[in-house]
């Protein structure tokens, strides 16, 4: 526990790196969103690079300012456990370390889609929220991230469901970046959301659904399209919960 007041919070996804600096109090930027594309093929040694563009470009160097990252990626204990949408070289490879090693400082390393629920627990949607928070994150992948009675559960991986009759996995066929891809509208993306919303409602019964991720923003032109029992509504802060998320988790 450390008692910094902010802290830098840097969110590596599978399209953009995106960091700033973070009030620990309220839970707002301190700094504009700074945010450089994923190098291609996402290696680890051109990701570090980035990762310290972003940093350099935040312009907070000091040390006791705590330092949060991100991945897209299953993270055990400092090793990220998978690559859906980065290079394989990640699979069980010790990434907090190396981050360290290449940043010269301590981190707190972490997945994606759990910070960003951590973010929505003390700052956002799922503040005060009793039961099972379900977390989704829209973008290259789907991520998700499972809150219960405001305790995150970490790693699960309900982006990689599949759905018999259909090739690839859920965040093949319903993530933002199917969408863009496929060239579809949001009343065509609606049913597929819809299927994938049905079945974790099916499965894990939550209290609330929390939609992430850069598509968020236009979360008015998709959520009302959905039929489900369980509220669903955008995270309070969009597409920085994951800035946010790293900044908190860093600091606790
Ligand atoms: C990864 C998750 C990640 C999500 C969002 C998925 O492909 O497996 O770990 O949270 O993308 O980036």
């Amino acid at each position: 526990m450390t008692n910094a007041t902010r802290a830098v919070g840097v969110d590596i996804g599978g399209t953009g790196i995106k960091g700033a600096l973070v009030d620990l109090e309220s839970g707002q930027l301190l700094t504009k969103r700074i945010k450089v594309p994923t190098p291609k093929g996402a290696e680890p040694d051109d990701v570090l690079a980035a990762v310290k563009i972003v940093l350099e470009t935040i312009g907070v160097t000091d040390d006791d300012v705590p330092l949060g990252v991100a991945f897209p990626a299953i993270v055990k204990r400092g090793r990220t456990m998978s690559a859906a949408n980065v290079a394989k070289t990640w699979i069980g490879f010790d990434a907090e370390t190396f981050f360290e090693e290449g940043l010269g400082r301590e981190i707190h390393f972490a997945n994606d889609a759990d910070v960003a629920g951590v973010a929505e627990q003390r700052y956002g949607a799922a503040r005060d929220v009793e039961g099972l928070v379900m977390l989704t994150t829209l973008g290259t992948g789907i991520g998700t991230a499972l809150l219960h009675d405001g305790r995150l559960i970490p790693n699960c991986e309900l982006g990689h469901l599949e759905k018999s009759g259909l090739e690839g996995d859920a965040e093949r066929w319903a993530a933002y970046s199917a969408m863009e891809r496929e060239e579809l509208s949001f009343a065509d993306w609606a049913p597929r959301l819809q299927w994938y919303y049905s079945h974790l409602e099916f499965l894990l019964s939550p209290d609330l659904f929390i939609v992430g991720g850069g598509v968020s923003k236009h979360a008015d032109k998709f959520l009302p399209l959905l039929d489900l029992k369980t509220p669903i509504v955008p995270a309070v802060h969009r597409n920085n919960a994951g800035i946010i998320g790293a900044a908190a988790l860093s600091a606790s």
